[in-house]
């Protein structure tokens, strides 16, 4: 089985870049850019580790991007995701990255979005791993904040497949953000958004995100299960879900196996996913051998996780038929 998840050629479709900021790199990029994170070494980076919700994750992310500063620290984060997940034949990725959690401490929009670039065009050159970015809103900042930065992602549209929305979801409903997701789908974006697993008022928050924001897709989404009418929209629309399994462990102690059972025999399109990999121990083939470790996932569950991931994905028809 180990050797299946090795071979089949995949595709990841919910991976936060900041997410893959590995602790070597956070320390030697703080180093080189002079920044004093506070650790005297990668080792007790990892030993504050402390995760137990979504805020205590957030709290670690947002820290460690002190240490991003430059073009190159943004291509250099880049780069080293594609080669990880290269090496574990992930073939198509659509990225997420956070530039309000940039731009908010100085760092210019240019900087972030044109590393991230060059970076994806040379991975695709020498890696063989294409991608496509999608640029997230923080949900905890405002409304107007996540329309400046539309409006700063618009001169380089070509760059940018589609908007999401991510950080923490308490109290930051979809609804706050229908008008900016409305001018994002009508200069050509296509949308997704977060619905964390267990959040506070999540059966809501998915019903605005498919009624008032008509979301192309939907990131995690587990409680779809919740509300039967959920499950009928979601499935009449064939709408991708997002699913992350060992980011799900931290918030639920459980991978969710039982969950994405059950969303399968629903006939909803669920794919595996790593989220943020470098914090939650896990790249992409490791969140699908946690669902064969937790609950003896089938060969055949695995090839139509792996499936429903390129059918989902942003691809033209002509690109996903060479995948699939
Ligand atoms: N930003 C980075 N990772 C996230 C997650 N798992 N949920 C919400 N926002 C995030
Ligand atoms: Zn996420």
């Amino acid at each position: 089985m180990t050797d299946l998840i090795q071979q089949l050629p995949k595709a990841e479709l919910h991976v936060h870049l900041e997410g893959t900021f590995e602790p070597e790199h956070i320390y030697q990029m703080a180093q080189r850019n002079s920044i004093d994170l506070g650790y005297e070494s990668p080792q007790a980076i990892v030993e504050a580790y402390d995760f137990h919700d979504l805020p205590s994750f957030l709290s670690f992310y947002y820290a460690a991007m002190n240490a991003l500063q430059t073009e190159q620290d943004f291509y250099d984060l880049t780069y080293a995701y594609f080669e990880k997940v290269a090496a574990e034949n992930v073939v198509y990725v659509e990225p997420f990255f956070d530039p309000q959690g940039h731009t908010s401490r100085g760092v210019a929009f240019d900087t972030v979005i044109r590393g991230i670039h060059r970076a994806q065009l040379d991975a695709e050159k020498q890696l063989g791993v294409q991608s496509n970015l999608i640029m997230c809103f923080l949900r905890d900042m405002s409304a107007d904040s996540a329309l400046e930065h539309l409006q700063m992602a618009l001169p380089y549209k070509d760059w940018i497949i589609g908007v999401g929305l991510d950080s923490d979801e308490k109290d930051n409903p979809p609804s706050k953000f229908a008008e900016v997701f409305e001018r994002a789908r009508a200069a050509g974006f296509k949308l997704t958004m977060h619905c964390d697993v267990n959040q506070k008022d999540i059966v809501e928050h998915m019903h605005e995100t498919l009624d008032l924001i008509a979301v192309d897709r939907i990131d995690h989404g587990i409680n779809s299960l919740d509300d039967p009418a959920l499950i009928h929209k979601i499935k009449s629309l064939g709408l991708g879900l997002t699913v992350c399994p060992v980011s799900n462990h931290f918030v639920v102690q459980s991978y969710t196996t039982s969950e994405i059972r059950a969303m399968l025999k629903h006939g909803l399109k669920v794919t595996i996913n790593s989220d943020d990999p470098a914090y939650f121990g896990a790249y992409l083939n490791d969140n699908f051998r946690a669902l064969v470790n937790e609950a003896a996932f089938s060969s055949a569950e695995i090839a139509t996780l792996v499936k429903n991931a390129f059918e989902v994905s942003w691809l033209s028809d002509a690109e996903k038929t060479s995948y699939l």
